[in-house]
């Protein structure tokens, strides 16, 4: 089988990487990919908003399935055109992809189907919104555009003052665009926050390892928010019994929501949830794999990879079995100096030959410049170490990412500390 996967990130590589281990794939291209996946993939550069030039690339290489990684492509039809072209494509239509790109979508959805989340207003009134935060008791709120921000449409605000200066720039000064244009206040929850993706064909649908990904820049949750600095995965916050309750009173009743409503939804639900004291409540759904989570969940995954995802863009699922492996992922990324704010580009990157064997590294921003290995994005590189055990993760993966360098290298130190503190206990 000939497999060709969409994006650049480490998300992709960690695809491809697990793709590669499958008996059934012949070959994997990659467009655009990055300098790692350059190494195990056949890259090429197209724009992954050019439908007709990526459909004649499917044609012309005989690919068997297409797997979308990102979101935007997602949410503006690539899945619908390609399908159209009668090509077997892993990842949802745009209309079951607006679960992503539209908070008003997504929270009707929820409210609709009874699906356990923050209670919400909406918006597209300017007055209206301030008028409703001058009246609310609780001074803590999140407000929330309505389309894609590229992950940064949330503004989780603790003062009125910070509510109304976010209201301000997402509606007037329209810092994240015609996203603007509608906002949502939203009930701010507390709790341990988990990403459960579920795979799904349209009608059934498994689960892969629960995870935690660590968003700020710094250690202890503090800094700016990033694309993510780090992963682990299972995660022991979510247990058994607020996993079957995660899977009972969201999983289910959104897939057969979505049945209702007439949408197929065929690829990865990113469910992503809050522990609250009330049970497991959405923060959020995605509609693709997230990243960082799937460098520490593919690493854990037994299963083939290629078997599971053609199965899910088939309709076959149901006799598909999931395998894990019964120990801990860890992934740590390594970012480039400034990130993320602004960084520079193009600093070399060295140590990669010294990690021990079972340590693996998925590249996100790397690129090959004069036969040299450069830093070409934020987020450099993930690496990634599995154990039998949580802590034994923990202290490969440190004892790894040590050994790498380059200018302005930094790095969280205590992705998993949390989870490792309440496993101790
Ligand atoms: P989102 O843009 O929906 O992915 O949200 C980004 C981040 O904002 C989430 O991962 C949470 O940490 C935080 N967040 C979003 N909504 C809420 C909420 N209702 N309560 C508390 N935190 C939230
Ligand atoms: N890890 C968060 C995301 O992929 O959106």
């Amino acid at each position: 089988m000939k497999i060709l996967v969409l994006g650049s990130g480490g998300r992709e590589h960690a695809l491809i990487w697990k793709l590669k281990q499958s008996p059934m794939v012949e070959r994997v291209y990659s467009i655009p990919g990055n300098a790692g996946i350059a190494e195990i993939a056949d890259t090429k550069r197209i724009s992954l908003s050019d439908k007709n030039l990526i459909a004649e690339f499917i044609r012309e290489k005989k690919i068997d399935l297409t797997v979308v990684g990102p979101e935007q492509p997602l949410v503006e039809g690539l899945v619908d055109f390609l399908e159209k072209e009668n090509m077997t494509v892993f990842g949802p239509g745009s209309d079951a992809a607006r679960i992503e790109g539209s908070k008003v979508f997504a929270k009707n959805f929820m409210k609709k189907y009874n699906i356990p989340t923050a209670d919400f207003t909406e918006f597209s009134d300017f007055d209206a919104a301030l008028d409703y935060l001058n009246r609310l008791k609780s001074p803590e709120i999140v407000v929330k555009a309505d389309g894609l921000a590229a992950g940064k449409g949330s503004i989780v605000c603790h003062t009125k003052n910070e509510a109304q200066q976010a209201i301000e720039d997402i509606m007037k000064r329209r810092i994240f665009g015609s996203a603007g244009d509608r906002i949502i206040l939203e009930e701010c929850m507390k709790g341990e926050e988990v990403s459960l993706f579920v795979i799904a064909d349209g009608s059934h649908f498994v689960l892969l390892s629960p995870a935690q990904d660590f968003k700020r820049a710094l250690n202890e949750d503090s800094g700016k928010n990033t694309g993510g600095m780090g992963s682990y995965a299972p995660t022991p916050f979510l247990t058994d019994d607020l996993l079957r309750m995660s899977v009972e009173k969201i999983v289910k009743p959104m897939l057969s929501g979505f049945r209702n409503e007439k949408i197929t939804y065929k690829g990865v639900l990113y469910c992503g949830l809050m522990l609250t004291r009330t049970g497991p409540r959405v923060v959020e759904f995605n509609c693709r794999f997230g990243d960082p989570e799937t460098q520490a969940v593919l690493p854990l995954l037994e299963s083939d990879l290629a078997e599971l995802l053609m199965a899910a863009s088939t309709g076959n699922l149901a006799d598909q079995k999931i395998i894990l492996n019964p120990g801990y992922a860890v992934c740590v990324i390594a970012a480039s100096g400034g990130y993320p704010d602004s960084y520079e580009n193009g600093k070399i990157i060295s140590g990669l030959d010294q990690l021990e064997d079972d340590v693996i590294v998925f590249h996100a921003g790397t690129v090959q410049k004069n036969g040299q290995l450069v830093t070409n994005g934020g987020r450099v590189l993930g690496v990634t170490a599995v154990h039998k055990d949580l802590q034994g993760a923990v202290d490969r993966v440190y004892h790894n990412i040590r050994r790498i360098h380059f200018e302005g290298i930094h790095y969280r130190q205590d992705i998993a500390l949390r989870a490792l503190r309440i496993m101790n206990e």
